[in-house]
């Protein structure tokens, strides 16, 4: 896969790609993600990329030429890359956007700044805009480090197992079950027993059952989107009633953070 990004300031994107996961599939050859400088398309003596806008108001827009120039040179290859915006306004990304942009071998990137972008970049360039989430940030760079890293994980091979990815939470659409390691007792507090029983079936089946409590509690609407047995629903069911399938009272996902925050 090819990644193209454009931005004001290539100089950010100067570490979190050089660690980890990124920096393996780079090796690898899984992935080529190349930083362009808008600037660098501009074409008048003081390579201007933004100028007031039409009809006035406050803030800059950024010009239209460099970006299509920038686009217009990427371009290259037989395939047409899929271009997106990052931006505020666009459609929110997670894990299943994250999965459908693997199928694409080249996207290009674009970073806003400003108070916004030339609408004929929007309506002409652009096949697809993303936000990373409902708050503003001062630019699309770290919007799109975040989208790049939750791809490029998903990207075959990038991960030593691909059990891991497949276990991730998210990934069959739940949250991931609690994770213990060792010591077993830790300051009096102790890893839940099956755990410890190498009862490897009673093991998955608490483990489905934290995912889903944990799903509950957290992020509920994403159970509708997930395929459940009948007893799968009835266990939902019966904790939405009060009942707790735990020994302890509550399950143990629920203590410590419960899903609103400090
Ligand atoms: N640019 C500014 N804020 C953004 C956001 N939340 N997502 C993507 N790009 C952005």
């Amino acid at each position: 896969m090819r990644i193209d990004i454009l931005t004001l300031f290539p100089e950010m994107f100067a570490g979190p790609f050089d660690h980890s996961i990124a920096k393996r599939a780079i090796e690898k050859k899984l992935v080529n993600i190349i930083i362009h400088n808008i600037r660098d398309f501009a074409q008048d003596k003081h390579r201007t990329v933004d100028d007031y806008p039409y009809g006035g108001g406050a803030g800059m827009v950024l010009k239209p030429e460099p970006i299509f120039r920038a686009v217009d040179t990427i371009r290259t290859g037989e395939l047409a890359p899929c271009v997106i915006l990052l931006t505020p306004q666009g459609r929110l990304f997670n894990q299943k956007i994250a999965g459908e942009l693997t199928g694409y071998s080249h996207l290009v990137l674009i970073c806003g700044h400003y108070e916004g972008i030339d609408e004929r970049v929007r309506e002409n360039l652009v096949d697809d805009e993303i936000s990373i989430g409902d708050y503003i940030l001062s630019g699309g760079e770290i919007a799109a480090m975040v989208m790049v890293d939750a791809i490029i994980r998903l990207l075959p091979g990038a991960i030593g197992s691909e059990a891991s990815v497949n276990e991730d939470s998210f990934s069959g659409g739940l949250l991931k079950y609690p994770q213990y390691t060792r010591p077993a007792v830790y300051r009096g507090l102790s890893v839940p027993e099956v755990l410890l029983s190498g009862n490897h079936e009673a093991i998955a089946q608490w483990r489905r059952e934290q995912s889903l409590l944990r799903t509950l509690k957290r992020h509920p609407e994403l159970l509708n989107k997930v395929s459940l047995s009948e007893a799968e629903k009835a266990f939902i069911q019966s904790v939405q009633k009060g009942y707790t399938s735990g020994n302890d009272g509550e399950p143990r996902g629920w203590k410590g953070y419960d899903g609103n925050g400090c």
